[in-house]
């Protein structure tokens, strides 16, 4: 990676302020936290600064409150988790900007830290509204950036604030960016990406930057649906999006660039979205008009898994099904086994892929979970990610940015 991380600037007794992505999964009716990959995987850069002195003041979403203050939406759980995880107190304040958020930040002493009030309570930090990251900016001596899954946002915590203050990279974010980054420059060969999820749109991007860098495309879940289509299967009541011609595009540039694409032989069909819903594995080439595709087939998970042993490198992203209903979940299952104990390089991309292959106690097996959904994909679509471009290049001249 080419930016500056945290180990190449002076942290002690500075007020390093942190964006991190504590945007965790959380249990409807209780309110605690599901999964704290999230904030695990920020652990190498807040014991850093706390080792080294630094005042820590970390700064996050949680949601979509759209500018509103929801109490389910308060960080104040992430707050009691972290505390817990770190065995110091990690207090929340009320709100992340203004002058009693201000005068907490003064009384920080080096090893403490701080979590500020979900950023996403103000409306301003979605609009990247300056002057929100200034209040912000305020807060720090230095802005430090660990949220790799929210990188691919301009909003101001993100981007905005870096004109005020000088913007290094954490230690999780360098670590997204090299593991993330070395699947698109020298993968190991066969390399495969196994995909899955609702929509074939998001993974457009993607699947266009590496169509000459893969081996095999591999589809499942409800996109699988949407490149059946495009090959003529009748594929009953499953969602389609709006993306049958561009499934068709893809079919032909991956037989253009000699790219195995693998689609369902068989699924598994369902009446209804139910854990007591009848269901049936059927062959692709009999999905009924009034069923739709709720998981792949056995014959599928068979194939699939035949072609993912014979990989050095596999990326994967997206569930082989509706997983949240366990009748349904048993491709999705089979493939986070089987991608766990191959004899290759695992890359798991963030969002729904972590969380089920953590809940399944595998994600140590894989050499690297992605906490980044989107952004990751946005990363392998090849793009610079805004938060990333706006950091401070290794070979950059450190000082201070703007001032205040
Ligand atoms: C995510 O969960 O993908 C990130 O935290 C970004 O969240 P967002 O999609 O609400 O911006």
């Amino acid at each position: 990676m080419n930016k500056l991380t945290i180990r190449d600037i002076e942290v002690t007794g500075k007020r390093i302020l942190v964006r991190v992505d504590f945007n965790v999964p959380l249990d409807y009716n209780t309110g605690e936290i599901t999964d704290n990959g999230r904030i695990k995987a920020t652990l190498p850069t807040i014991d850093y600064l706390i080792e080294n002195g630094a005042r820590v003041i970390l700064c996050s979403h949680l949601g979509r409150p759209g500018g509103k203050v929801l109490n389910e939406l308060s960080l104040a759980v992430v707050a009691r988790r972290l505390s817990k995880i770190l065995r110091q107190t990690v207090e929340i304040t009320d709100d992340c900007i203004g002058p009693e958020v201000e005068e907490k930040v003064a009384s920080l002493k080096n090893g403490d830290v701080l979590l500020l009030e979900n950023l996403r309570f103000h409306d301003e930090e979605e609009k990247g509204d300056p002057s929100f990251a200034r209040a912000l900016a305020r807060l720090g001596d230095i802005f430090v950036n660990d949220a790799f899954g929210t990188s691919h946002r301009s909003h101001a915590s993100i981007v905005g604030i870096t004109r005020y203050l000088l913007s290094v990279s954490g230690l999780l974010l360098e670590k997204e960016i090299n593991a993330l980054g070395s699947v698109l420059e020298n993968p190991l060969h066969p390399f495969a990406v196994l995909l899955g999820g609702a929509k074939v749109s998001d993974k457009v991007g993607m699947l266009d930057n590496i169509m000459g860098k893969v081996d095999s495309i591999i589809i499942g879940g409800g996109m699988a649906a949407t490149f059946l289509k495009a090959k003529s299967y009748d594929v009953g009541l499953s969602l389609l999006d709006d993306s049958v011609d561009t499934a068709a595009d893809l079919i032909e540039k991956a037989s253009n660039n000699g790219v195995r694409l693998v689609l369902p032989d068989d699924v598994l069909i369902a009446g209804k979205i139910s854990n007591r819903a009848w269901v049936k594995n059927v062959s692709i080439e009999d999905i009924p008009r009034n069923k739709r595709i709720v998981d792949i087939g056995a014959l599928t998970i068979s194939n699939f898994t035949k072609e993912l042993e014979k990989c050095r490198t596999v990326f994967w992203n997206g569930p082989m099904g509706i997983y949240e209903i366990a009748r349904f979940s048993e491709g999705t299952r089979a493939m986070a086994n089987i991608i766990a104990n191959l004899n290759a390089t695992t890359i798991i991309g963030g969002g729904s892929t972590s969380e089920i292959v953590t809940e399944m106690k595998l994600a140590e097996k894989m050499t690297f979970v992605s906490t980044g959904g989107g952004a990751s994909l946005r990363f392998l679509s090849g793009e610079t990610l805004p938060g990333i471009e706006v950091l401070l290049d290794k070979k950059a001249e450190i000082k201070p940015a703007g001032s205040l």
